[in-house]
């Protein structure tokens, strides 16, 4: 029945995929739908990766609510996002309260990354390495990592990303030795692939390490997880986009690895942006040299309940915002948080507000669903 997904990379996404509350994995009906290949291939876990399920004590990692969604996109052949490292929310109070200095507070940083990837090593498609940074009125955000670190939380994360997981795939070159330079060695700039700088120490020939963008993998291969930066209200290209443009900038200017941003898209029925400007918007990123995917797409009604028109308006608003990545060369997937009304997290957080999803409650396909699966 499921087909989102399968049409999704038919059109050139990399995945097209949903959050799994780790709460909802006894519901058999919700099960079936989230097990369908063809539905969703790529899946992220609602909280149980977030910094106060994975290290409540400093120095004690349990891995057991983060395991929940890791271990059924292993079981069902599913892509995971890892989501997310370093944040402000669902923070414990010993990282947000601690009277840190920059060199304790970058240890616990990076202590945290060091340890988190390497459990997961080998299983993330992404990793949302830093989330939400900027405030809604498009400053820094006042959080523990920008007071006592500035701006250099960002490098410091990231960085400390790469190391935990640096890409360890070997390859031979395909091409014959005789049409690359010589020296192997000299100067990188010339060679005619996209060499890592950081792994230009290690390299001897004849082998050489290519950097993922070289060779389309799984993550079976080994390869790395890319590293993103994750917000949200990105979409209205205001004030808030303008110092996440600015973010990515200093990730790229001290040389840290950043490889995407991640547009949340939590969004309101009737104020979505329209198709051509969320593209605009996607095109300021890519220019950078990153690529963009939408990752926690819901769209909800502010009134509730929704009559029959809005729900038509929230299928429109669907297909804008999924529209806008299928026009826009570097973005590269699709994820909804989560798929059905039952279970989403606008009502607790948005009272009053709700049915952002592309099922209703009782797991029956909305006109949302209908316009997502004709626009693919
Ligand atoms: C939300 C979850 O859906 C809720 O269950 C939890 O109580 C709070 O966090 N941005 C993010 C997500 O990056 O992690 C948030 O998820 C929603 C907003």
């Amino acid at each position: 029945n499921g087909q989102l997904a399968r049409l999704a990379r038919a059109a050139g996404l990399e995945f097209f995929g949903t959050c799994v509350g780790e709460g909802n994995t006894n519901d058999q009906q919700y099960m079936s739908i989230l097990r369908d290949l063809d539905e969703f291939d790529q899946i992220v876990p609602e909280n149980g990766q977030k910094w106060d399920s994975l290290q409540p004590q400093r120095g004690r990692f349990d891995y057991s609510r983060g395991d929940i969604v890791a271990n059924l996109a292993r079981q069902n052949g599913q892509l995971l996002r890892c989501h997310t490292l370093t944040w402000h929310s669902q923070l414990p109070a010993w990282v947000r309260d601690g009277s840190w200095n920059r060199q304790t507070l970058t240890e616990v940083i990076e202590t945290h990354i060091a340890n988190v990837l390497r459990h997961y090593q080998g299983q993330c498609y992404h990793w949302d390495v830093v989330n939400e940074a900027a405030d809604d009125n498009g400053n820094w955000r006042n959080s523990v990592f920008y007071r006592v670190l500035n701006s250099d939380f960002l490098p410091i994360s990231f960085f400390a990303a790469r190391r935990a997981d640096p890409s360890t795939k070997l390859y031979v070159l395909p091409s014959p030795l005789s049409t690359l330079p010589s020296p192997l060695s000299s100067p990188l700039s010339s060679l005619p692939f996209p060499l890592s700088p950081f792994l230009s120490p290690f390299l001897s020939p004849p082998f050489f390490l290519l950097t993922p963008e070289t060779t389309k993998l799984s993550t079976a291969d080994n390869m790395n997880a890319k590293r993103y930066y994750n917000d949200y209200n990105l979409e209205y290209n205001d004030r808030k986009t303008d110092i996440t443009v600015e973010m990515v900038n200093i990730i790229q200017r001290a040389g840290a690895p950043i490889d995407g941003v991640g547009f949340q898209g939590h969004l309101i029925v009737g104020s979505t942006p329209s198709r051509q400007q969320l593209a605009t918007v996607l095109r300021r990123f890519t220019a950078l040299g990153v690529e963009v995917a939408y990752t926690e797409v819901d769209i909800r009604h502010a009134r509730m309940p929704p009559n029959q028109q809005a729900l038509v308006t929230q299928g429109n608003d669907y297909a804008n915002v999924l529209g806008s990545c299928l026009d826009v060369q570097g973005c590269i997937g699709f994820t909804v948080w989560g798929f059905t009304d039952k279970y989403s997290w606008i009502p607790s957080t948005f009272p009053g507000e709700g049915d952002a999803l592309l099922y209703n409650s009782n797991f029956g396909k909305k006109p949302a669903w209908t316009s997502v699966s004709s626009l693919l």
